[in-house]
């Protein structure tokens, strides 16, 4: 994100992150990690619901990229196969990837506090007079607005401008008034600080080598680049496409798993020959994109932004960001996924360290030798289930809940509940023998006690495309009533036509 938050945005009703929040964990979706401990800073723990939901995230974009991958531009399915890599690594993998000993992220600490920020995550509010340039935390509205209140002197947002803290000199950080500090200039210059989590591989202290835990699963699909080419019968250009866990000690966890120290992302290395690098960088942008409308993003709420000139590292030809409208950031957008030209950066960088040649020669151009140049849509799959779920939170005042989700049903934890009326009069049987039948295909939910209002209530917020309620006429007419999720509509549908009903809802 670029430019600080604002406070107000007239298009959309506002939802309240605290509300979101607290739905997770009431219905099961997503807990802090070690609760009953008092919790750790920057993990959570995925519940019944949520994994489900996070799970069909991941299933959908292997679908999407291994199963079923898009058609190219030549008119043929492109070619993309999968891998599950080790956490851990030959420690020597981060020293080539650059994300030890060479440029992480730099750091500063505020001397008053003794909190430490990411250099790129704080936002500077300069204003046009000689009173303290505001340090805020970048995609942080409500300390954006407490802090203006605190310390702004009666200013609004419109009387500053705003720049990173890594576009500012030296010689003005006397002027920046830290986070939670009460006197100016207390950051220090930005310092390199490596973002990995260590580890140590031996059971003796005495033998015990340090290890990484990995903090992308990029690196793990290079180093496996060669073996791929060797053992199967991709030919350039393809990709392979990995999903896992990645860690991340990052300084400031925040925004609930927006940025989490231990999370997973989706990522996929698409391998082409140098001259084609552009024309793949744009089609997996128009791909990516079409990739998260088609699970229910709104295009008013997904942004493309690629990155000027002077935001590229070194290596990378082009970088464009799919951002997010999350409620934390509105009306600005956060980071859902990045999409980069890394050149042969990568590449090049493991067979200089390993020693091993990593380049491709080509059949089909005369067996031309190269180091391919690759293109990275690198998504988080938990920042992914973020979006999901403030996308799908629509309040509701006409209904008992006051709140229901409103899931793409390919998303959906459950995609149908079964709920009979009452206990009695043989409905609970029907209602088990109909489960029986529906759970072979669709993940349904089987609900038989409690007022019915509070089982719509509960599926309402579960995000349950579809509720089906036996009664006592059930057993007279042989039929249901199917009530809608969003619109509350219902409808008669014969019992023996449910399933048929839902595939045609769903598909
Ligand atoms: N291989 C490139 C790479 O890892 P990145 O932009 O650092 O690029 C890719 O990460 C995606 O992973 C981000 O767009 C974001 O969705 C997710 N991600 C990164 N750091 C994260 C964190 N601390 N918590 C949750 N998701 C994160």
């Amino acid at each position: 994100m670029q430019t600080a938050p604002q406070t107000t945005d007239q298009d959309q009703p506002a939802v309240d992150m605290k509300d979101i929040v607290a739905l997770c964990k009431r219905r099961g979706f997503i807990f802090g990690a070690s609760d009953i401990y008092g919790g750790i800073n920057g993990f959570w723990d995925y519940g019944p619901l949520g994994t489900e939901l996070k799970n069909n995230l991941r299933d959908y974009w292997w679908k999407s990229m291994v199963t079923t991958p898009p058609i190219g531009p030549d008119g043929h399915p492109v070619q993309i196969v999968g891998l599950d890599s080790a956490i851990i690594q030959n420690p020597q993998v981060w020293v080539a990837s650059g994300h030890v000993g060479g440029f992480s992220d730099p750091m500063v600490d505020c001397r008053e506090t003794k909190k430490r920020y990411r250099a790129d995550h704080l936002v500077i509010l300069i204003p046009s007079d000689d009173t303290p340039w505001i340090a805020t935390i970048e995609d942080d509205e409500d300390f954006l607005k407490a802090r203006l209140k605190k310390v702004g002197r009666g200013k609004s947002l419109n009387d500053f401008t705003s720049k990173n803290l890594t576009e500012i000199d030296l010689a003005e950080y006397p002027k920046i008034l830290a986070p939670d500090a009460k006197e100016k200039g207390t950051l220090t210059e930005p310092k390199e600080f490596n973002l990995l989590f260590e580890t140590g591989i031996g059971a003796s202290e005495a033998d015990k080598t340090t290890a990484y835990l990995r903090g992308e699963t990029a690196q793990g699909i290079f180093i496996n680049f060669k073996n791929v080419v060797d053992s199967s019968r991709v030919k350039i250009p393809f990709g392979i496409a990995q999903v896992g866990k990645a860690f991340r000690n990052e300084v400031n966890p925040r925004n609930f798993i927006f940025r989490s120290r231990e999370f997973e992302q989706m990522e996929m290395e698409w391998f082409c020959h140098p001259d084609e690098a552009q024309k793949w960088f744009s089609f997996w942008k128009d791909e990516r994109k079409k990739f998260w409308e088609s699970i229910g993003l709104t295009s008013d709420n997904i942004l493309m932004r690629d990155h000027d000139a002077d935001e590229l590292v070194f290596y990378s030809q082009g970088t464009c960001d799919i951002e997010y409208k999350y409620p934390f950031t509105s009306p600005d957008f956060g980071e859902l996924e990045g999409i980069a030209n890394r050149g042969n950066y990568d590449l090049t960088q493991h067979q200089e360290h390993s020693k091993t040649k990593l380049e491709y020669l080509d059949p089909e151009r005369n067996n031309e030798k190269y180091i391919p140049h690759v293109i990275e849509p690198a998504a988080g799959l938990t920042r992914g289930v973020l979006a999901l779920l403030c996308e799908a939170y629509t309040p509701d005042p006409n209904r008992p809940s006051g709140v229901y989700l409103n899931f793409d049903p390919k998303m959906a934890p459950k995609k149908a509940a079964i709920l009979p009326l009452t206990a009695k009069d043989g409905q609970p049987e029907i209602a088990e023998k109909l489960y029986l039948e529906l759970r072979e295909e669709f993940a349904v939910d089987l609900d038989i006690k409690q007022n019915i209002g509070k089982r719509y209530a509960r599926q309402d917020e579960i995000g349950t495309p579809y509720c089906f309620t036996i009664d006592q006429q059930t057993s007279e007419d042989g039929m249901v009533t199917s009530r809608e999720r969003n619109t509350m509509a219902q409808e008669r549908v014969p019992l023996d036509k449910v399933a048929d009903f839902l595939r045609e809802k769903l598909k």
